[in-house]
């Protein structure tokens, strides 16, 4: 058997595979960008035969960069951006719409109803989490209530639901296997995170068929095998995890109270709360962490839904910047003292504030505000949100973690990881390898296949590559800071 582990890392905005040594060291990757979809105002979608197609390539091609053969892979694991939804033919695997994206704000009418009625309370203590077109289940049922048919062949037993995991997996797998893992499960706003099992009643609530959902495994487990003509061997896939928990697990954040902070198309911060369910007070999410052998790991989660993408946005948005990579210079050259705010709500804001129907803004304009002022206004916004995750863990009492562990395609830019640190006011620190989403299901794949003896050994594994440490002084970091709450009031839709 080979020792080499492959990791799919279906992202929001491009499909990756990275091929990992034994000792969790990224020897080849390959990426691709494919099309977003915003066809109306908050709506975002993906054609799910591209995910499938640039995910199926890039995995053809890591194997080609890593110059090895299916058969030297012990296992795959796939990771991906979760909550997106997509529902297919049972018998054909033909979707019946594109994949509606966790962004994606096209129920927020019908959450106001059902909080209205006064559902969320009960909805969170089974799920942990809150009534929000974020997750899954509204967008399913809008799916069921929209698509001609759907309904009825739902309930006849003739569609399946997925998130992108199960997705993939049924596709890899040739339609033999339906299942998720109880990170992408939980999810949904469907899975009751106690018991470990989809939850009768909030089907019930959300009119949900339970034909369409798949089987919930542990995050290493067997889930079927990639037929061999896909990759040219049969490879067993046996991890699974959704993108944030995975990087959870590839910031080895196995001990209680250890936080990653992942910074991707959004940011999310998640904090490991060990085997109890930590409900915030604070708009936080609970939701689980990992589930091995059955045992689960829970997690506390901030979700913020536009980090990359501000940048993403600056470049192909309004043009601002040719590359991302440009962004670190102009900031220094701007310095932290820009008096611009963007608040790039443009989906609505996340946690903790959970207003779907905001949308961003430029504060602070002046006759002498140019590109680059813009420029790093839209850098300092995902400081100033990850800010916000922490206040509101530490208003749940958690104490300020000793350091935030930090990966995800910003954290490239040394800018922004100082600014980060200073906002603060805890220390940053970067590891060596920063495919940290992709490396935490890749050692779930490798657990399961008996690579790693435990998550111990995993541990051993995490290096720090920089620590970066606060400069600013803290009435500085105030100032700046209540600069920014002020601009958040004024986008909320409720202000
Ligand atoms: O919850 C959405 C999240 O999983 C998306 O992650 O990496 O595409 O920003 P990412």
């Amino acid at each position: 058997m080979g020792r080499y582990l492959l990791a799919i890392d279906q992202g929001t905005t491009s499909s990756r595979a990275i091929v990992f040594s034994p000792q969790g060291l990224p020897v080849a990757r390959a990426q691709q960008e494919f099309k977003q979809y915003f066809p109306q105002d908050g709506w975002v979608e993906h054609d799910g035969e591209e995910v499938w197609l640039t995910t199926l390539k890039v995995c053809r091609e890591a194997l080609a960069n890593a110059g090895i053969g299916a058969e030297q892979v012990a296992a795959i694991g796939i990771t991906n951006q979760r909550e997106t939804t997509l529902v297919w033919d049972a018998q054909s695997g033909k979707l019946i719409h594109p994949a509606i994206v966790w962004q994606d704000r096209r129920t927020a009418d019908y959450c106001a109803e059902l909080k209205a009625a006064g559902h969320e309370s009960r909805v969170s203590d089974k799920t942990g989490l809150l009534i929000d077109p974020y997750f899954s289940a509204t967008k399913l049922r809008w799916i069921l209530h929209t698509v001609p048919g759907a309904r009825e062949r739902a309930e006849k037993g003739e569609l399946r639901f997925g998130t992108v995991d199960s997705f993939l997996l049924w596709r890899l797998t040739g339609g033999k296997s339906h299942k998720t893992d109880a990170t992408n499960a939980s999810r949904t706003l469907l899975f009751n995170i106690h018991e470990q099992c989809w939850d009768d009643e909030l089907l019930k609530l959300f009119e949900i068929p339970a034909s369409l959902l798949p089987q919930v495994e542990d995050c290493a487990a067997d889930f079927g095998v990639c037929d061999a003509e896909l990759l040219g061997a049969p490879i067993p896939v046996l991890g699974m995890a959704g993108d944030q928990q995975a990087a959870l697990l590839g910031q080895a954040c196995f001990a209680p109270g250890m936080v990653k902070s992942t910074y991707g198309t959004g940011c999310f911060m998640v904090m490991n709360t060990g085997s109890t369910p930590v409900r915030s007070q604070n708009r936080l999410l609970t939701t689980v962490g990992y589930r091995l052998n059955g045992q689960v790991t829970y997690a506390v989660e901030g979700s913020i839904f536009v980090a990359g993408a501000a940048v993403q946005w600056l470049r192909d948005g309004i043009q601002l910047i040719s590359h991302a990579k440009d962004t670190e210079a102009m900031a220094e050259a701007t310095g932290e003292n820009c008096g611009v705010y963007l608040v790039p709500a443009f989906t609505g804001l996340g946690a903790p504030y959970w207003d779907p129907k905001a949308r961003g803004a430029i504060f602070g304009l002046t006759r002498d505000t140019g590109i680059k002022e813009i420029v790093t206004a839209g850098l300092q916004s995902v400081c100033y949100q990850t800010r916000d995750l922490l206040e509101a863990m530490k208003a749940d009492g958690s104490a300020a973690p000793s350091a935030l562990r930090v990966d995800g395609g910003m954290v490239v830019n040394n800018w922004v990881m100082q600014f980060l640190t200073d906002i603060l006011g805890v220390s940053v620190e970067r590891p060596e390898v920063t495919e940290t989403t992709a490396l935490g299901v890749a050692y779930m794949a490798g657990l399961k296949a008996g690579i790693y003896a435990s998550l111990d050994e995993i541990a051993t594994q995490w290096h720090c590559q920089r620590s970066f440490q606060p400069q600013l002084a803290e009435a500085r970091r105030d100032d700046l800071y209540a600069g920014w709450q002020d601009a958040v009031r004024r986008v909320r839709s409720d202000s």
